[in-house]
């Protein structure tokens, strides 16, 4: 973290998780917890259906709610998506772009996640756009090859004041939902990767400022160590954000 020059932002990405009454019970569990986080924000990112419900309940706290994903046109026949302004009319701050569930199973690839990334910057929506290795890819030593490709293309086009706004997730594939996570070091060499690219492409004021995540079965445990990386910034957690007490050991450790 480095709380000089950007913020920390703690994300849960709920995937396919959690109605309506359950997300109720969970509010109701961590808002008297919450706590003033005054240098760390914090995000839900939930279901579509349950965006606008999550809205109303976190409404008055800290916690701000997200789309998992969008779609990049404004509207036509594409059976199941939603838009940014469909989001940003209910209330969403932000949306998850290009993660690697979407990208495995709908087949998003680096060029959708770019017309993503403009789409809900035009339309106010800060994207938490995901970027990451399979371990095929970490093994033949083309880590950093692809991340740059992937955060090349997922920027480009944007103005200097757009990107300020995006957040980059670096989410290493084989890490996600396995309890393998990448160490603190090589999280952390990834992170300072990607904001050497930021650096080359928009400059050093741009990049300093660029929040960026690590997420992959980040827990109550890891999360200080991972914390503690000058170019962590936060994370965007799966399975922990699900368990309120988890989730708030985290946002506490992003606190100290
Ligand atoms: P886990 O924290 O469950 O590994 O999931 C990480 C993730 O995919 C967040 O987007």
């Amino acid at each position: 973290m480095n709380l000089k020059y950007r913020k920390t932002i703690i994300a849960g990405n709920w995937k396919m998780n959690k109605t309506l009454t359950e997300t109720r019970a969970f509010a109701e569990a961590i808002k008297p917890n919450l706590g003033r986080h005054k240098w760390c924000e914090v995000v839900l990112c939930v279901p579509s259906v349950n965006v606008s419900g999550s809205v109303k309940l976190f409404k008055d706290t800290r916690v701000s709610i997200g789309g998992e994903s969008c779609h990049y046109e404004a509207s036509g026949a594409y059976t199941g998506e939603v838009t940014v302004e469909m989001l940003k009319d209910v209330g969403a701050k932000y949306v998850i772009i290009g993660h690697s569930e979407r990208r495995q199973y709908y087949n998003e690839t680096d060029f959708t996640v770019n017309k993503k990334v403009h789409a809900a910057l035009e339309a106010g929506l800060r994207p938490i756009i995901c970027v990451g290795e399979s371990l095929e890819q970490r093994e033949l030593g083309v880590t950093q090859e692809l991340i740059s490709y992937q955060v090349k293309v997922a920027l480009a086009g944007l103005s200097d004041h757009q990107v300020r706004r995006a957040i980059i997730a670096y989410e290493p594939i084989w890490a996600i939902g396995t309890g393998k996570t990448a160490t603190a070091q090589q999280a952390g060499e990834v992170c300072t990767h990607i904001r050497s690219i930021i650096r080359k492409e928009h400059g050093a004021r741009i990049a300093r400022a660029v929040t960026i995540q690590y997420g992959g079965s980040m827990n109550a445990k890891n999360a200080a160590e991972l914390l503690a990386q000058p170019d962590i910034d936060g994370g965007l957690i799966g399975g922990a954000s699900l368990k309120p007490d988890d989730f708030l050991t985290i946002i506490n450790a992003a606190n100290q």
